[in-house]
């Protein structure tokens, strides 16, 4: 790995306030006379930070929130994706019938989140709304249904508020650009 920096993208309350107005655009899109219950399913490790704050901002909006986890890797652990989705962990609740909020970190090339979106309909899942804190559409190679993006960005490799470059900088409170440093 050459040396690096990281240039700062997105500040704490730019996220903070983009984590929020999401969570309100979730809720407006739930059917009127629907439960307000979702079950959150946030994909580990990247998603973590986001679906913490999400949660806690969808509770504030008014809706019940049950949380489960799934675990699935695509990347090697450098800045590029190996293109093959594996499920490390699935869920321990039973997702059937239930209306199910997935979340992730970025989409990138959608293999993820095709993969999982797939998962949750052999599951028997209730209606599956996606939500991802960063989404890069120029690197998009399946089609896959985002449903609620934070924020568009450009083919950069970003770090922090959950996401890692191999496993480092997850805590950040910002997102920042890797730049490689010039010799
Ligand atoms: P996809 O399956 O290609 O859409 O990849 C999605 C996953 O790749 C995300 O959940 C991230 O874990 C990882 N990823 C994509 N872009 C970045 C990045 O810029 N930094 C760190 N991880 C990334
Ligand atoms: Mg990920």
């Amino acid at each position: 790995m050459s040396p690096y920096h990281v240039e700062v993208l997105f500040t704490e309350p730019q996220l903070a306030a983009r984590v929020d107005s999401l969570a309100a655009e979730i809720v407006a899109g739930l059917p009127e006379d629907g439960a307000r219950e979702l079950l959150l399913v946030p994909l580990l490790k990247g998603a973590m930070v986001f679906a913490a704050d999400l949660m806690r901002a969808l509770s504030r909006h008014g809706v019940t929130v049950v949380l489960d986890v799934m675990q699935v890797s695509s990347y090697g652990g450098g800045q590029t994706s190996s293109g093959h989705v594996v499920l490390k962990r699935d869920l321990g609740l039973n997702p059937a019938g239930r209306p199910v909020l997935l979340i992730d970190d970025i989409a990138d090339t959608g293999r993820t989140l095709d993969f999982v979106q797939r998962h949750l309909a052999e599951r028997g899942a209730g209606p599956v709304t996606t939500a991802v804190l960063l989404d890069k559409p120029s690197r998009r190679e399946v089609e896959v249904r985002v449903d609620h993006v934070g924020f568009e960005i450009p083919d950069r490799f970003v770090v922090g508020y959950g996401v890692d470059y191999a496993e480092r900088h997850r805590e950040l409170p910002f997102v920042g650009v890797v730049v490689e440093d010039r010799e």
